[in-house]
């Protein structure tokens, strides 16, 4: 039996999975490893091997925790699934990754509304090895915990949708992903990098603030960084000032276009992809994307 406390923590209970519930994993795993080799940021694929997260089946956080926390400080929590925004924030805060536990079923490869264990696990707590990125989430955290204060969640929302869910970052070989939506999202993986269709601007923390996202598709707009430190220090200042000259000014849909929006043009030397291939893929929403503030903001519509 489990029991819900306080913090919405819950057992695992990895003994409990299904061989099919563990053949489900390899199928996303196997398919994610293949498709990700030359789109994922280096970053990424360090801590995906770092961890050893494993094709064999879905991974006991147990010994996840026990790698993180001596790489990075940082643990895995189990929770049932959406948890309230202060909740989990102050996990991230205090270093603790909120990771469901259940796994999509077999007609729910492709898309799922709902953050699952592939996703949680194989899309976010891999940049959780990097020390910078490992900082920024923390930070994240904190900060969420502030702008609940101020009234200012849907900013920083954008924040975590445009970065940690669905952030491009440039290298020297062209640009890759680090957002967690995108890696645990086959479709989405070949789309963002390779379709001629979606804008990739250069980050701009005022600009994420405004723009709006869309849960139930591929993304229109990617913003590219060109390393964590950047996102780092771009986020490090005082909000408060920042929500309060972001609130002033209109919001923008992801297809607006603004005369200071700088692009990364496909096939540029620092916006470079390989055009293959991507028509390939069915077209469909990304995957575990949605969190509670995304629900209540449908509500809202
Ligand atoms: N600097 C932000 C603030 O003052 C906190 C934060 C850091 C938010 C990193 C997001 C990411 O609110
Ligand atoms: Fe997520």
């Amino acid at each position: 039996m489990t029991t819900v406390r306080p913090d919405f923590a819950i057992e695992q209970n990895w003994q409990a999975y299904s061989e099919e519930e563990h053949a489900i994993w390899r199928l996303l795993f196997e398919r994610q490893q293949r498709l990700l080799v030359g789109r994922a940021c280096r970053e990424y694929l360090d801590g995906l091997r770092g961890l050893g997260v494993a094709a064999d089946g879905i991974p006991d956080f147990r010994g996840l925790s026990d790698i993180l926390d001596r790489s990075t400080g940082w643990q895995i929590v189990a929770v049932p699934g959406l948890v309230p925004d202060d909740v989990f924030f102050a996990h991230l805060a205090r270093r603790r990754f909120p990771s469901t536990c259940f796994i999509r079923r077999r007609d729910q490869l492709d898309y799922i509304q709902e953050p699952d264990v592939f996703h949680d696990i194989c899309g976010h707590v891999p940049l959780l090895m990097n020390p910078v990125f490992a900082d920024y989430l923390q930070a994240y955290g904190e900060g969420g915990l502030k702008a609940l204060g101020l009234g200012h969640l849907q900013r920083l929302a954008r924040l975590y949708w445009y970065t940690v869910e669905f952030g491009l970052i440039a290298t020297e070989e062209g640009l890759r992903i680090y957002g967690s939506g995108i890696l645990s999202s086959a479709g989405e993986s070949v789309y963002c990098l390779d379709d001629p269709r979606p804008r990739r601007l250069r980050f701009d923390l005022r600009r994420i603030m405004r723009t709006r996202y869309r849960i139930d598709d591929f993304q229109q707009l990617y913003f590219v960084i060109h390393d964590f430190e950047e996102l780092f220090e771009a986020t490090r200042p005082d909000f408060a000032p920042i929500y309060r000259e972001v609130a002033a000014l209109p919001d923008l849909e992801p297809t607006a276009r603004l005369d200071q929006d700088r692009e990364f043009a496909l096939g540029s030397p620092n916006g470079g992809s390989r055009k293959k291939n991507w028509a390939a893929h069915q077209r469909g929403p990304s995957l575990g994307r949605k969190r509670l503030e995304d629900v209540r903001q449908d509500h809202n519509r």
